[in-house]
């Protein structure tokens, strides 16, 4: 691993299984005249833990402790992998955790009416049960006009029972978090180095915009000479423009650094968003099962299929040179997959 002296790193949580595998998918590289395509296997964090929200809370997390809360309350969707992963490392650390869930109603959100659910929980919202976490579902409506003030109503509550929460960003996404995604980069110079690559793109889903506000940051402290392209999942272009320049601010006040690096670059596709956040059209599923079926690799209808399906998209537009190497991240999600299984058929 380089360590680089100038980048003090909070202190943080060993949780997440690291490093993951850099691993090259040849059959599906072989099938378009374009890059080689690699995977950073993020999806190896941990088992049911996977994906990209361990990194980032490795980092929360031992903020939330050192603070000494006892409680965590964070937000999503009701199939958030941001959730699952809070619920279970809530579980771990022996913490308290109180999810306030948006039910977006169109779709198949795995759970039913929005606060009554009709049947069985599914993917990440079973998770979310089974690791005990207390869970209050909202309408969308409810969820986005007092996300704030719901915050403050239950970080309340549990003060009165003497109790003290910590409040997690959606998507752990803000300038702690990005820390997760910093530490990737150096992660990742050293995958390139034993790979012998010097790839031109780093590709993955932006949902929140904390992993790209991580990797663009940590490409630019650590000088690394590829360019981070976040595939939208949901806002568009200029939305994460703003809020990953957002989260690097406030990385920027709350560890007092003095200068941002001169070279952040923020590079958004907003070209294969579909129908809208958590739906996707055929073309996502189809590529879901090209995947799963050529190189036994999982991806999920919400982030990484999407994102994993824009990037083909751009190979077949001749985005990237052939002789480029490109590295897809993949953050995780498999549990949003069973949640929209009807989706799939064989
Ligand atoms: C599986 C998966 N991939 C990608 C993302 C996007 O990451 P971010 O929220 O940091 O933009 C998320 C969460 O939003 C996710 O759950």
């Amino acid at each position: 691993m380089i360590a680089d002296p100038d980048i003090q790193y909070p202190e943080s949580l060993a949780l997440a299984q690291l490093p993951t595998p850099l691993q090259p998918l040849d059959r599906l590289s072989a099938q378009f005249s374009g890059p080689r395509i690699w995977v950073k296997r993020d999806d190896l964090t941990d088992c049911a833990l996977s994906g990209n929200k361990i990194r980032k809370l490795e980092f929360t997390l031992a903020r939330a402790l050192a603070q000494g809360c006892d409680t965590l309350i964070t937000c999503g969707g009701v199939q958030s992998n941001h959730c699952r992963a809070t619920a279970i490392l809530g579980a771990r650390l022996g913490l308290k955790v109180h999810l306030l869930l948006r039910n977006d109603e169109s779709g198949d959100d795995g759970c039913g009416e929005s606060t009554v659910q009709t049947r069985a929980p599914d993917g990440n919202l079973f998770l979310d049960y089974l690791c005990g976490a207390t869970i209050s579902i909202y309408t969308k409506a409810e969820f986005q006009a007092r996300q704030q003030a719901l915050f403050e109503h239950w970080s309340q509550h549990y003060a009165a029972q003497g109790r003290k929460a910590y409040l997690i960003p959606t998507g752990a996404s803000d300038g702690t978090g990005i820390w997760g995604y910093i530490r990737c980069v150096e992660e990742l110079i050293d995958d390139f180095k034993h790979t012998d690559i010097a790839p031109t793109h780093i590709v993955h889903a932006s949902g929140s915009g904390g992993t790209q506000a991580g990797l663009s940051l940590g490409c630019a402290l650590y000088q690394l000479d590829s360019q981070v392209l976040g595939i939208a999942v949901c806002d568009n272009a200029a939305y994460f423009q703003r809020k990953v320049m957002a989260d690097i601010d406030h990385w920027q006040m709350r560890y007092d650094i003095a200068a941002l690096p001169a070279n952040v670059s923020v590079q958004v596709n907003d070209d294969f968003i579909g129908p809208g956040y958590s739906q996707a059209g055929p073309e996502v599923f189809a590529a879901i099962k090209r995947v799963a079926a050529l190189e036994g690799l999982l991806l999920d209808p919400v982030y990484t299929g999407k994102a994993f399906h824009g990037m083909l998209e751009l190979i077949e537009q001749g985005y990237f040179e052939q002789s480029d190497d490109i590295v897809f991240v993949h953050t995780g999600g498999l549990f949003g997959l069973f949640a929209q299984r009807e989706q799939l058929s064989f």
